[in-house]
């Protein structure tokens, strides 16, 4: 009896370690693919938010030189050191990092954590021609077709996906009479962004997307040209429904104010009936 009851237990004991051991593969596991996700690099995005601040690939001097061809003029391991570290390189006397150093206004580049493997994908994003410029579609949006307009409202609404896995503007922003809110979110709603910002500003804003929180968003999920062409022309379209809504407002509150006084009116009608009615000797004696 004894000896079955410690076979239990061993026996127990025997699961137990089993259950945790399952347990602690999986969170290992899940904790490994959470790293392999976290490490997965990306250059492009790496390059858009800690590069293009100060470089261009083609597009000239900025406040570091362009890096058009410098896989070319230096050699890798020299590359590798001067990303990593500028600062140590000037420090340590290299010749040709003093040099530009001194030629670039005594500018400091920051140093990156990056690792040679990581440098190595950015010098090859930057072999490959560096950020495209996103195509620039001049067109006004007077020009758009009611195709565009439509293409412009599905983009805006989420119902047609945008290119790049950006979120639905309307997550964010309401214009016209479409939005959680309606039109009247305050700071969001882009029914007059059309005016405001006028078209070539407006098709800039859209590319670009400058604007502080939009740009963590959208930086690394871009607008196409073509997306950004209609949803300038739907903006359009808004803004000048926008202006109407606000002419038929106006008519409203006048219709509104009209109302009231009309309804005053009747009201005293009635009112001076009644004292008319109650005015009559009907308690007797008081006139
Ligand atoms: C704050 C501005 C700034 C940022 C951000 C910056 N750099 Fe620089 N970079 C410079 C300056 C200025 C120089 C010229 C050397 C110096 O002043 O240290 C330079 C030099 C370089 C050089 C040497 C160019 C040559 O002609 O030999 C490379 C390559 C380079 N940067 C790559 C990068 C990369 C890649 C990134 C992003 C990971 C980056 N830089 C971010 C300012 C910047
Ligand atoms: C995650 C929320 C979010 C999403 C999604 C979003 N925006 Fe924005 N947007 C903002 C915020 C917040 C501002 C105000 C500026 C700032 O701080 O970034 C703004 C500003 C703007 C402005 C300038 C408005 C002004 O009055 O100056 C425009 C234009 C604009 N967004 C268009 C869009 C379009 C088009 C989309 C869809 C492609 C979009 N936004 C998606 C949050 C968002």
């Amino acid at each position: 009896m004894k000896a079955e009851t410690w076979k239990e237990i061993k026996h127990c004991q025997n699961i137990n370690r089993w259950v945790s051991l399952l347990f602690g593969a999986a969170l290992l596991g899940t904790l490994l693919y959470a790293a392999a996700l976290h490490a997965a690099f990306d250059a492009a995005e790496y390059y858009e938010k800690k590069c293009s601040s100060c470089h261009t690939v083609g597009g000239g001097d900025d406040v570091g030189p362009d890096l058009k061809g410098v896989g070319e003029r230096r050699s890798e391991d020299w590359l590798i050191k001067m990303i990593q570290s500028s600062q140590s390189m000037i420090s340590a006397g290299d010749p040709v990092a003093t040099q530009l150093f001194e030629k670039f206004k005594r500018k400091k580049m920051p140093d990156h954590d990056l690792s040679p493997d990581e440098v190595k994908q950015l010098l090859a994003f930057i072999q490959q021609g560096g950020p495209v410029e996103k195509p620039i579609d001049d067109k006004p949006a007077t020009a758009a077709t009611p195709q565009d307009i439509q293409l412009g409202q599905e983009l805006f609404l989420g119902s047609r996906p945008l290119a790049n896995g950006g979120p639905a503007c309307i997550s964010c922003h309401s214009v016209g009479s479409l939005g959680p809110l309606g039109g009247g979110s305050l700071a969001l709603d882009l029914t007059q962004v059309y005016s405001r910002y006028e078209d070539a500003g407006l098709s800039k804003a859209l590319r670009k997307t400058g604007f502080n929180i939009m740009r963590e968003i959208y930086v690394p999920r871009p607008l196409t040209g073509e997306e950004a062409f209609a949803l300038k022309a739907f903006l359009f379209q808004a803004d000048r429904q926008g202006q109407e809504s606000t002419g038929f407002q106006k008519k409203f509150v006048f219709l509104g104010v009209g109302g009231c006084v009309l309804f005053l009116g009747l009201m005293d009608l009635s009112w001076r009936k009644r004292r008319k009615k109650t005015a009559k000797p009907s308690h007797g004696g008081l006139s």
